[in-house]
């Protein structure tokens, strides 16, 4: 049976028509058409679907969509500042070539950036620590932990020249 839910998602109030069974990852793919937040084994494994619910990382395949109802839900499509300006996650991960087939790569910024919200200073071990649910098959993690190191140097720059 369908159900309206209504979130904000991304910041923006969003009406959505789901099946009670499906999952937050099925809700955001067909019925919102964020195609971002990717699909790898929808089992809890991989971390591919990370989104943030309420600012916290969780695996969208293992929420039901019908839970979102009121939730504030923020996805990789909802991290850049404007349509000109990456984040400077998604620009470290540029710089430092951390993302080779791209797949995993939009579950890493969003679980980096809850990180980075609650820990604009972390240690290379709560780095790796954070981004411990989340599987990359291409790029051995070293680029990846170099590039939200980056990231979070860069934030702190920023946050000083306020
Ligand atoms: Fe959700 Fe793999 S698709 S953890
Ligand atoms: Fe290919 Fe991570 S860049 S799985």
């Amino acid at each position: 049976m369908k159900k309206a839910i209504t979130t904000c998602l991304n910041g923006e109030a969003r009406t959505l028509l789901v099946d009670e069974h499906h999952s937050l990852l099925d809700a955001l793919r067909d019925e919102a058409g964020l195609t971002g937040t990717k699909k790898g084994c929808d089992v809890g494994e991989c971390g591919s679907c990370t989104v943030l619910f309420n600012g916290k990382p969780v695996n969208a395949c293992l929420v039901l969509a019908v839970e979102a109802e009121g939730a504030e839900i923020g996805t990789i499509e909802g991290i850049a500042p404007s349509a000109q300006e990456l984040h400077p996650l998604q620009q470290a991960f540029v710089d430092c070539g951390a993302a080779q087939c791209g797949f995993c790569t939009p579950g890493f910024i969003v679980a980096a950036k809850a990180l980075l919200d609650g820990n604009p200073e972390p240690s290379i071990d709560e780095i790796r620590f954070a981004l411990a649910g989340n599987i990359c098959r291409c790029t051995g993690y070293t680029k990846i932990i170099e590039a939200v190191d980056r990231a979070a140097r860069q934030l702190r720059r920023q946050e000083v020249a306020r």
